[in-house]
């Protein structure tokens, strides 16, 4: 059972990418199940830079199996463009990546919806990353949608297609659309873009549950990554402000056609602080310079849209909601170096509504954008943590932090990262050795 699934434990955007790439030289599977090409992380491998929305980091070490499961909605432009991008770098793109059958795709009439959707909210919009992911997963259960097994299947294909982009044009009809909109509703388009993808993507495509569940019965490392984070999770997150997928391990399972029970470990990867990209509920935000300080601090700009990211301090009663809803059984504290020149910390233990306190994560997002944050103050180290790779060698006040957030949550801490670089990494504890040796 040496399954291991990473989650973003907070809003997305934690460092998943850094310690799924960290992890990744140690497991033979790396296997995507859910999002699309609106996640998205730098990783820079033998000096040069790579984003990658779709394709797992795992694809960087040439040993593991990458799989992108039934649950991913693939936008399958972007995922042969990041395909050209890596082999251009010089990685090997072959055999080590496999695509679900069942896997949908993300069509270009897909992002037109997703934007003029967001118009027509007005300010309810949700600030998504107009990658046309809300769109695709509608599709998906109004049956509705094309997947990449139909690509294979020209009759098919062209059915549903014509089906699909009639509902479309109705959707559509008296909203105004520029001529590449205009094109993106056209059947014949549509299939040249199929046309275009067939063949590269054919090599690739395969029964991914199958592939999953022969590495579990063989005994095989197999990382299960997240995309966007569990307060984004479309059940569990700030609805109607998160994207449309099940970000948690439920996810990984349906996503992956995995059977249950065989998830060795759970880890909630969270910022040492918070942050958001989009509209919703943050109740620990920070506005004007503290904000900004932290902005600039932890470089904290979408590696998707490059929109600036809301930011704030470690929200607690979140990340309780965040461990509870996604069983996680240890943290990975990202980021930690970000607060080392602060002269003081705060960690937001509860919210005050109407006067009263509460700690629990409200259901509705129009109660939490009227929540206060309380907070616990704390002193800053005010010594560089930044590339620290020994828990003995963290300064005594970051260690106390630290253990605050252990605290808080209830939860160890088995990892802590303390910069960009693979190396600048804390193991306290290795998730694998973890599993293998029993959690207890
Ligand atoms: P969508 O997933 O593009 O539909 O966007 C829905 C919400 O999720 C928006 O608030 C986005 O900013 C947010 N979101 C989607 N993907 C990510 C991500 O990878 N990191 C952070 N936020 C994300």
């Amino acid at each position: 059972m040496s399954v291991l699934s990473v989650i973003g434990g907070q809003w997305g955007d934690e460092g998943k990418g850094k310690v799924v790439d960290l992890l990744a030289r140690q497991v033979e599977v790396v296997a995507r199940y859910q999002g699309g090409a609106n996640a998205g992380h730098t990783v820079v491998a033998d000096g040069k830079e790579f984003i990658l929305h779709l394709i797992p980091t795992g694809i960087l070490h040439p040993h593991v199996h990458c799989i992108i499961g039934s649950g991913v909605v693939v936008d399958p432009v972007a995922l042969v463009d990041e395909i050209k991008q890596l082999r251009e770098g010089g990685i090997q793109v072959g055999g080590n990546l496999v695509i679900g059958k069942r896997t949908h795709m993300i069509m270009p009439y897909h992002k037109v919806l997703d934007s003029h959707m967001e118009e027509l909210l007005g300010v309810n919009r949700i600030g998504t990353t107009g990658r046309g992911i809300g769109p695709a997963y509608s599709d998906k259960a109004a049956r509705l949608g094309i997947r990449v097994c139909d690509l294979y299947d020209e009759k098919v294909l062209a059915d549903r297609v014509r089906v699909s982009l009639a509902i479309k044009k109705r959707l559509l009809a008296g909203i105004s659309l520029d001529e590449e909109e205009r094109r993106a509703l056209e059947e014949d388009y549509i299939l040249e873009v199929c046309d275009e993808v067939r063949e590269i993507l054919a090599p690739h495509v395969r029964n991914t549950d199958a592939e999953i569940l022969e590495a579990i019965t063989n005994n095989r490392r197999v990382l299960l990554e997240g995309a966007q984070g569990i307060l984004l999770d479309l059940d569990m997150g700030t609805y109607p402000y998160v994207t449309s997928s099940n970000t948690g391990v439920g996810g990984a399972l349906s996503g992956l056609g995995m059977p249950l029970g065989k998830v060795g470990a759970v880890v909630a990867v969270m910022k040492a602080y918070c942050t958001r990209v989009g509209q919703g509920p943050f109740p620990s935000e920070l506005h004007g310079d503290e904000g900004e300080r932290l902005r600039l601090g932890g470089g904290e700009f979408g590696a998707t849209t490059g929109r600036p990211r809301r930011c704030g301090w470690f929200d607690a009663v979140a990340a309780c909601h965040a461990v509870q809803v996604t069983g996680a059984d240890a943290l990975v504290v990202t980021k930690l170096d970000v607060l080392d020149n602060l002269d003081s910390i705060r960690i937001c233990v509860g919210y005050e509504i109407g006067g009263k306190r509460i700690t629990t994560f409200p259901a509705e997002a129009t109660i939490l954008e009227r929540c206060i944050p309380v907070y616990e103050d704390f002193q800053g180290w005010k010594e560089p943590t930044a590339g620290v790779r020994n828990y003995g060698d963290l300064p005594v006040k970051a260690k106390e932090y630290l253990s605050h957030l252990g605290r808080l949550t209830g939860k160890p801490i088995w990892m802590i990262s303390t910069g960009p670089d693979r190396e600048d990494t804390i193991e306290v504890r290795n998730p694998f050795s973890v599993i293998e040796e029993g959690l207890g």
